[in-house]
Protein backbone atom coordinates (compact mmCIF):
# COMPACT_ATOMS: atom_id res chain seq x y z
CA UNK A 1 0.00 0.00 0.00
CA UNK A 2 1.27 3.53 -0.48
CA UNK A 3 0.02 6.26 1.00
CA UNK A 4 -0.49 9.80 -0.11
CA UNK A 5 -1.45 13.23 1.79
CA UNK A 6 -4.84 12.76 0.37
CA UNK A 7 -5.03 8.84 -0.60
CA UNK A 8 -4.52 5.26 -0.08
CA UNK A 9 -2.99 3.32 -2.67
CA UNK A 10 -4.18 -0.11 -2.34
CA UNK A 11 -4.05 -3.51 -3.80
CA UNK A 12 -7.53 -5.34 -5.08
CA UNK A 13 -9.60 -8.18 -3.99
CA UNK A 14 -12.36 -9.74 -6.48
CA UNK A 15 -15.41 -8.60 -4.55
CA UNK A 16 -13.91 -4.67 -5.01
CA UNK A 17 -15.19 -4.41 -8.83
CA UNK A 18 -18.71 -3.53 -7.65
CA UNK A 19 -17.07 -0.15 -5.76
CA UNK A 20 -15.50 0.55 -9.21
CA UNK A 21 -18.88 0.08 -11.39
CA UNK A 22 -20.39 3.82 -10.59
CA UNK A 23 -16.89 4.72 -12.30
CA UNK A 24 -16.65 2.36 -14.85
CA UNK A 25 -20.63 2.75 -16.22
CA UNK A 26 -20.42 6.94 -15.39
CA UNK A 27 -20.91 8.18 -19.54
CA UNK A 28 -18.16 10.84 -18.55
CA UNK A 29 -15.94 9.00 -17.00
CA UNK A 30 -15.96 6.51 -20.44
CA UNK A 31 -15.64 9.36 -22.89
CA UNK A 32 -12.09 9.19 -23.93
CA UNK A 33 -12.02 5.16 -23.06
CA UNK A 34 -14.92 3.46 -24.60
CA UNK A 35 -15.76 6.31 -26.69
CA UNK A 36 -18.17 6.74 -23.61
CA UNK A 37 -19.69 3.14 -23.43
CA UNK A 38 -20.20 1.74 -19.72
CA UNK A 39 -18.35 -1.47 -19.36
CA UNK A 40 -20.40 -4.18 -18.33
CA UNK A 41 -19.85 -6.46 -15.04
CA UNK A 42 -17.97 -8.63 -16.55
CA UNK A 43 -15.30 -6.28 -18.10
CA UNK A 44 -15.39 -4.41 -14.46
CA UNK A 45 -14.65 -8.40 -12.90
CA UNK A 46 -11.89 -9.03 -15.43
CA UNK A 47 -10.05 -5.60 -14.87
CA UNK A 48 -10.32 -6.53 -11.37
CA UNK A 49 -8.82 -9.83 -11.49
CA UNK A 50 -6.67 -9.36 -13.66
CA UNK A 51 -5.30 -6.17 -11.08
CA UNK A 52 -4.82 -8.56 -8.67
CA UNK A 53 -2.58 -11.16 -10.11
CA UNK A 54 -0.47 -8.71 -12.05
CA UNK A 55 0.36 -8.06 -8.49
CA UNK A 56 1.11 -10.96 -7.09
CA UNK A 57 2.85 -12.13 -10.87
CA UNK A 58 4.60 -8.94 -10.61
CA UNK A 59 4.45 -7.18 -8.06
CA UNK A 60 2.91 -3.60 -9.51
CA UNK A 61 -1.11 -3.13 -10.29
CA UNK A 62 -3.19 0.02 -11.04
CA UNK A 63 -4.04 0.31 -7.62
CA UNK A 64 -7.05 1.04 -6.60
CA UNK A 65 -7.54 5.05 -4.85
CA UNK A 66 -9.22 5.30 -1.53
CA UNK A 67 -10.34 8.90 -0.44
CA UNK A 68 -7.95 8.51 3.19
CA UNK A 69 -10.72 11.13 5.08
CA UNK A 70 -13.69 8.41 4.09
CA UNK A 71 -12.14 4.92 2.71
CA UNK A 72 -14.37 5.79 -0.45
CA UNK A 73 -13.00 3.89 -3.11
CA UNK A 74 -13.04 6.38 -5.73
CA UNK A 75 -11.09 5.08 -8.61
CA UNK A 76 -7.86 3.40 -9.92
CA UNK A 77 -4.40 5.02 -10.77
CA UNK A 78 -1.18 2.71 -11.49
CA UNK A 79 0.88 0.67 -13.82
CA UNK A 80 -0.93 -2.03 -16.05
CA UNK A 81 -0.67 -4.01 -19.20
CA UNK A 82 -2.46 -2.24 -21.72
CA UNK A 83 -2.95 -4.32 -25.01
CA UNK A 84 -0.33 -5.50 -26.87
CA UNK A 85 2.03 -2.87 -25.63
CA UNK A 86 5.22 -4.48 -24.96
CA UNK A 87 5.97 -1.74 -21.69
CA UNK A 88 4.01 -1.61 -18.72
CA UNK A 89 1.51 1.39 -19.24
CA UNK A 90 0.31 3.88 -16.35
CA UNK A 91 -2.97 5.38 -16.18
CA UNK A 92 -5.88 6.67 -14.08
CA UNK A 93 -9.48 6.92 -13.47
CA UNK A 94 -11.08 8.85 -10.76
CA UNK A 95 -14.93 9.04 -9.75
CA UNK A 96 -15.95 12.69 -11.39
CA UNK A 97 -17.21 13.86 -8.26
CA UNK A 98 -13.33 13.70 -7.41
CA UNK A 99 -12.04 15.45 -11.00
CA UNK A 100 -10.47 18.76 -10.44
CA UNK A 101 -8.69 18.70 -7.52
CA UNK A 102 -4.78 17.44 -8.16
CA UNK A 103 -5.60 13.96 -6.65
CA UNK A 104 -4.68 11.83 -10.20
CA UNK A 105 -1.90 13.81 -10.34
CA UNK A 106 -1.63 13.45 -6.84
CA UNK A 107 -2.43 9.31 -7.47
CA UNK A 108 0.21 9.06 -10.57
CA UNK A 109 3.69 10.45 -8.54
CA UNK A 110 3.20 7.95 -6.36
CA UNK A 111 2.19 5.31 -8.76
CA UNK A 112 5.12 6.44 -10.99
CA UNK A 113 7.58 6.66 -8.13
CA UNK A 114 7.32 3.40 -6.75
CA UNK A 115 6.98 1.63 -10.07
CA UNK A 116 10.22 3.20 -10.74
CA UNK A 117 11.90 2.45 -6.94
CA UNK A 118 10.70 -0.37 -5.96
CA UNK A 119 9.17 -2.54 -8.78
CA UNK A 120 12.69 -1.69 -10.74
CA UNK A 121 10.80 -0.96 -14.02
CA UNK A 122 12.65 0.27 -16.88
CA UNK A 123 10.33 1.57 -18.73
CA UNK A 124 6.73 3.11 -18.25
CA UNK A 125 4.28 4.48 -21.25
CA UNK A 126 1.06 6.25 -21.08
CA UNK A 127 -1.09 5.91 -23.31
CA UNK A 128 -4.60 8.71 -24.26
CA UNK A 129 -6.87 10.13 -27.11
CA UNK A 130 -5.90 13.54 -27.93
CA UNK A 131 -8.53 14.91 -27.01
CA UNK A 132 -7.83 13.68 -23.62
CA UNK A 133 -6.18 16.99 -22.16
CA UNK A 134 -6.71 16.28 -18.84
CA UNK A 135 -4.95 12.87 -18.93
CA UNK A 136 -2.28 14.27 -21.10
CA UNK A 137 -1.31 17.18 -18.61
CA UNK A 138 -0.92 14.12 -15.79
CA UNK A 139 1.57 12.84 -18.30
CA UNK A 140 3.26 16.08 -18.93
CA UNK A 141 3.49 17.08 -15.31
CA UNK A 142 5.36 13.53 -14.43
CA UNK A 143 7.67 13.94 -17.00
CA UNK A 144 6.62 11.78 -19.72
CA UNK A 145 7.60 12.94 -22.96
CA UNK A 146 5.44 12.10 -26.33
CA UNK A 147 6.66 8.82 -28.02
CA UNK A 148 4.47 8.18 -30.76
CA UNK A 149 1.36 8.78 -32.37
CA UNK A 150 -0.11 5.67 -33.70
CA UNK A 151 -3.32 3.84 -34.27
CA UNK A 152 -5.56 0.99 -32.36
CA UNK A 153 -8.93 -0.13 -33.32
CA UNK A 154 -9.42 2.66 -35.55
CA UNK A 155 -9.04 4.96 -33.23
CA UNK A 156 -5.77 7.70 -32.76
CA UNK A 157 -3.89 7.50 -29.45
CA UNK A 158 -0.60 9.46 -28.39
CA UNK A 159 2.23 7.69 -26.22
CA UNK A 160 3.88 9.33 -23.76
CA UNK A 161 6.95 7.38 -22.13
CA UNK A 162 9.92 7.82 -19.48
CA UNK A 163 12.47 5.60 -18.49
CA UNK A 164 14.13 5.19 -15.17
CA UNK A 165 17.52 6.20 -16.20
CA UNK A 166 16.98 9.64 -18.08
CA UNK A 167 14.26 10.31 -14.95
CA UNK A 168 17.45 9.33 -12.50
CA UNK A 169 19.91 11.70 -14.42
CA UNK A 170 17.17 14.46 -14.28
CA UNK A 171 17.00 14.30 -10.25
CA UNK A 172 20.75 14.42 -9.91
CA UNK A 173 21.22 17.26 -12.61
CA UNK A 174 18.34 19.60 -10.40
CA UNK A 175 19.35 22.07 -8.19
CA UNK A 176 19.59 21.57 -4.78
CA UNK A 177 17.43 24.09 -3.45
CA UNK A 178 14.72 22.53 -5.53
CA UNK A 179 14.84 19.49 -3.38
CA UNK A 180 14.00 21.48 -0.07
CA UNK A 181 10.57 21.45 1.19
CA UNK A 182 9.19 24.63 0.60
CA UNK A 183 8.15 25.06 4.08
CA UNK A 184 11.68 25.06 5.61
CA UNK A 185 12.79 27.70 3.18
CA UNK A 186 9.62 29.85 4.12
CA UNK A 187 9.53 32.58 6.49
CA UNK A 188 7.76 30.83 9.04
CA UNK A 189 10.39 28.82 9.89
CA UNK A 190 13.00 31.83 10.86
CA UNK A 191 10.59 32.78 14.16
C1 LIG B 1 -8.08 12.16 -16.26
C2 LIG B 1 -8.56 12.30 -14.82
C3 LIG B 1 -8.12 11.09 -14.01
C4 LIG B 1 -7.96 13.58 -14.22
O1 LIG B 1 -8.27 13.62 -12.84
P1 LIG B 1 -8.11 14.95 -11.97
O2 LIG B 1 -7.88 14.53 -10.55
O3 LIG B 1 -9.23 15.87 -12.26
O4 LIG B 1 -6.76 15.55 -12.55
P2 LIG B 1 -5.88 16.65 -11.84
O5 LIG B 1 -6.77 17.50 -10.97
O6 LIG B 1 -4.71 15.98 -11.21
O7 LIG B 1 -5.50 17.55 -13.08
C5 LIG B 1 -4.63 17.16 -14.06
C6 LIG B 1 -4.36 18.32 -14.97
O8 LIG B 1 -5.35 18.34 -15.98
C7 LIG B 1 -5.99 19.61 -16.02
N1 LIG B 1 -7.38 19.35 -16.28
C8 LIG B 1 -8.23 18.64 -15.54
N2 LIG B 1 -9.43 18.58 -16.13
C9 LIG B 1 -9.32 19.29 -17.28
C10 LIG B 1 -10.21 19.60 -18.34
N3 LIG B 1 -11.46 19.14 -18.36
N4 LIG B 1 -9.75 20.35 -19.36
C11 LIG B 1 -8.50 20.81 -19.37
N5 LIG B 1 -7.60 20.53 -18.39
C12 LIG B 1 -8.01 19.78 -17.37
C13 LIG B 1 -5.75 20.19 -14.65
O9 LIG B 1 -5.83 21.58 -14.69
C14 LIG B 1 -4.38 19.68 -14.32
O10 LIG B 1 -3.37 20.41 -14.98
P3 LIG B 1 -2.57 21.59 -14.25
O11 LIG B 1 -1.98 21.01 -13.01
O12 LIG B 1 -1.58 21.97 -15.27
O13 LIG B 1 -3.60 22.62 -13.93
C15 LIG B 1 -10.11 12.40 -14.75
O14 LIG B 1 -10.52 13.47 -15.56
C16 LIG B 1 -10.79 11.14 -15.20
O15 LIG B 1 -11.02 10.23 -14.42
N6 LIG B 1 -11.18 11.06 -16.49
C17 LIG B 1 -11.87 9.91 -17.02
C18 LIG B 1 -10.99 8.70 -17.17
C19 LIG B 1 -9.85 8.95 -18.15
O16 LIG B 1 -10.05 9.49 -19.22
N7 LIG B 1 -8.66 8.50 -17.75
C20 LIG B 1 -7.48 8.64 -18.56
C21 LIG B 1 -7.45 7.71 -19.70
S1 LIG B 1 -6.03 8.00 -20.74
Amino acid sequence: MLRTERLLLHTWESSDWSALRPIATDVEVMRYITGGIPWTDEQIQNFVNRQVLLYSDRGFCRWKLLEASTGELIGFCGVGIWREALDPEIGWWLARSHWGRGLATEAARAALNDAFERVRLDRIISIAMPANVASLAIMKKLGLKLDAEFESDGVKLLRYAVDRQSRDQRERSKPLFSKVSPRLTSPESHH
